[in-house]
């Protein structure tokens, strides 16, 4: 049974669907075992101990220099024996530390389907705003490794949704969230627990 730490900023939507997928048997071998937020007072770690699952809480602006965020952060994982960590709308870019510690071992749900509307700057509204402005038909989201590059790790799963004409950027949000952002996070999680993501040459092979 994989532990799985799950990162977190707001409002926990993601970490619900996490949870439910668990309780529900859809997360095969994997276990949340801890949630840590960057925010002390994000809905999600209501979320988490309402289920009563361990809660952290970590906030860049506790450390002068971002090494020793880093540092810091990747301890408490290490210290958590995380097997997996999740990060479900965490809002604090990660270090070098983190990210070498646990490579190919840190998923990431992005709202659009990579390499569109992701990197720097494109987060939250941002990204929905950016879809509608160039018009596409269709968006979606994207479940994938972390690296360096930010949205540029190993992808995972996809899922494509459609937009409509009279989407705004929050109604596009909502069926994003809830037609794919809900679906293909936990998939991507039990893939990975069961073990059957390899990573070969920076591309995510899923086996049966
Ligand atoms: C989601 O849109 C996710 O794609 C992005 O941050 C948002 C988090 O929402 N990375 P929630 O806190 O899970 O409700």
């Amino acid at each position: 049974m994989k532990n799985i730490v799950v990162l977190v900023s707001g409002g926990g939507t993601n970490l619900q669907a996490l949870i439910d997928a668990e309780k529900s048997g859809i997360i095969k071998n994997g276990k949340i075992t801890c949630v840590i937020s960057s925010n002390p007072n994000a809905y999600a770690l209501q979320r988490a101990s309402d289920n009563n699952i361990d809660t952290q809480v970590i906030r860049r602006k506790d450390y002068d220099e971002f090494v020793a965020y880093d540092k810091a952060l990747t301890e408490l994982l290490k210290s958590k024996k995380a097997d997996l960590v999740v990060l479900a709308g965490f809002m604090t870019i990660l270090g070098h530390e983190v990210i070498s510690a646990f490579e190919n071992k840190i998923i990431n749900i992005h709202p659009a389907l990579i390499p569109s509307f992701c990197g720097e700057g494109f987060y939250g509204l941002h990204v929905h705003e950016a879809a509608l402005k160039k018009g596409v038909k269709l968006s979606g989201a994207t479940a994938h490794f972390v690296n360096e590059v930010c949205d540029g790790g190993p992808i995972i799963i996809q899922k494509a949704v459609e937009v409509k004409t009279d989407d705004t950027p929050e109604t596009l949000q909502k069926r994003i969230m809830e037609q794919a952002e809900w679906k293909i996070l936990p998939e991507a999680v039990s893939l990975f627990c069961q073990d059957k993501i390899n990573v070969i040459n920076n591309i995510a092979v899923i086996s049966d």
